[in-house]
């Protein structure tokens, strides 16, 4: 699939982004916006989540901004039906936030999850559903790399949640004929990430840590192995999967095809941010009990499927990132 057949397949499309104002929604909207889609994006802003208004200040004219909650079935009721595309990317996205409080997680990724569903089923079952899943639903693989057919393993609620709403998603395709598709997204960085705490978004804190030059944090020896996408390559994968109506109730990994030990990683970050340094110590209890040790995504089924190729090498993509956050670096600091 090359740009040309993207942009025509997007252009003039409705097209609405749960989660559309936090890090992979907004930068989806950039991408669709550029494509001449017309984009909603639906988004609590809850203040502990990566939403910010900035992620989309230089298209706000060119959007349709809802300020509203997942878990409102009249506003679902009124835009599901309005949209050809439902990208849902609202999450609570957080491994260790999940296990401080379940319920919230289990309340947004699940019954949140299940309310869309609904909500297309009743009101638009024709529209095309695309899921952000995640690697976490592997938990700790049995082995690497890790294809969609193999064991779930979550070592968490988030990860025991997402894979719930992908099962909902997949019932609902079988049950009622809902076009959708889940994506186990990898860890991602990149442009418009919260950079508020390291709850998620561990590569992206570790980049702000480096530009106050501030130690980074590596629990244990950091010889665990990490696959990391940059962000456009995320997105441009969420584009394909919404071009794709060949596949239903299917699952697709992400995956860079460069995995690089934890340690390695932090090296580039300093090496790249060109200050901070690395500050090995031992394994804090919670997130011992949450690591998942080796994780590589063996991701030839999306490739294989739609095309989709991560196209950004980790320098390019960290430089990218540091370049951004140099110039905006206020509008994401701050609380
Ligand atoms: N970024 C990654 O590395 C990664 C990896 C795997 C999966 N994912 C998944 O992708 C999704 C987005 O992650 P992200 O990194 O962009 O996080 P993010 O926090 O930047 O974005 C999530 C957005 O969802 C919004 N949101 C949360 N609860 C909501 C609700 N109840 N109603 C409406 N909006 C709500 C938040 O305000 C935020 O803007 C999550 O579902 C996450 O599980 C992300």
């Amino acid at each position: 699939m090359n740009e040309k057949e993207i942009g025509r397949f997007y252009y003039g499309k409705r097209v609405l982004i749960t989660g559309g104002l936090g890090f992979l929604g907004s930068n989806l909207a950039h991408a669709l916006v550029e494509r001449g889609s017309h984009v909603t994006l639906l988004d609590s802003l809850l203040p502990q989540f990566g939403g910010n208004p900035f992620n989309v200040a230089t298209i706000k004219d060119r959007v349709a901004i809802v300020v509203d909650d997942i878990r409102n079935e009249s506003i679902l009721k009124t835009l599901i039906p309005e949209h050809q595309f439902i990208f849902h990317i609202a999450g609570q996205a957080s491994h260790v936030d999940s296990l401080a409080d379940p319920l919230l997680d289990m309340d947004i990724n699940c019954r949140g999850t299940l309310l869309i569903l609904e909500a297309i089923r009743h009101g638009s079952p024709k529209s095309q559903f695309i899921y952000a899943g995640t690697r976490g639903q592997y938990g700790k693989p049995n082995k690497t790399p890790v294809s969609e057919s193999d064991a779930m393993n979550p070592t968490d609620i988030y990860g025991i949640h997402k894979t719930t709403g992908e099962n909902y998603l997949f019932l609902y395709s079988k049950l009622y004929g809902i076009q959708g598709i889940s994506l186990r997204v990898n860890n991602t960085y990149g442009p418009r990430h919260q950079m508020k705490h390291g709850n998620y978004g561990i590569l992206n804190w570790f980049i702000r840590l480096a530009m106050e030059g501030k130690p980074i944090p590596v629990f244990g020896d950091g010889n665990q192995l990490r696959d990391y996408n940059y962000v456009d390559d995320v997105t441009e994968a969420f584009l394909l999967a919404g071009m794709n109506t060949k596949s239903v109730a299917e699952p697709f990994n992400l995956g860079s095809g460069h995995p690089v030990t934890f340690l390695d990683l932090c090296k580039s970050v300093v090496r790249i941010v060109g200050q901070g340094k690395i500050d090995q110590v031992p394994w804090p209890k919670e997130r011992a009990t949450i690591e998942t040790g080796d994780y590589i995504a063996n991701f030839s089924k999306l490739r294989d499927t739609t095309g989709w190729e991560p196209k950004i090498t980790l320098d390019d993509g960290l430089m990218r990132t540091v370049t951004f956050f140099e110039k905006y670096r206020d509008h994401y600091w701050s609380p």
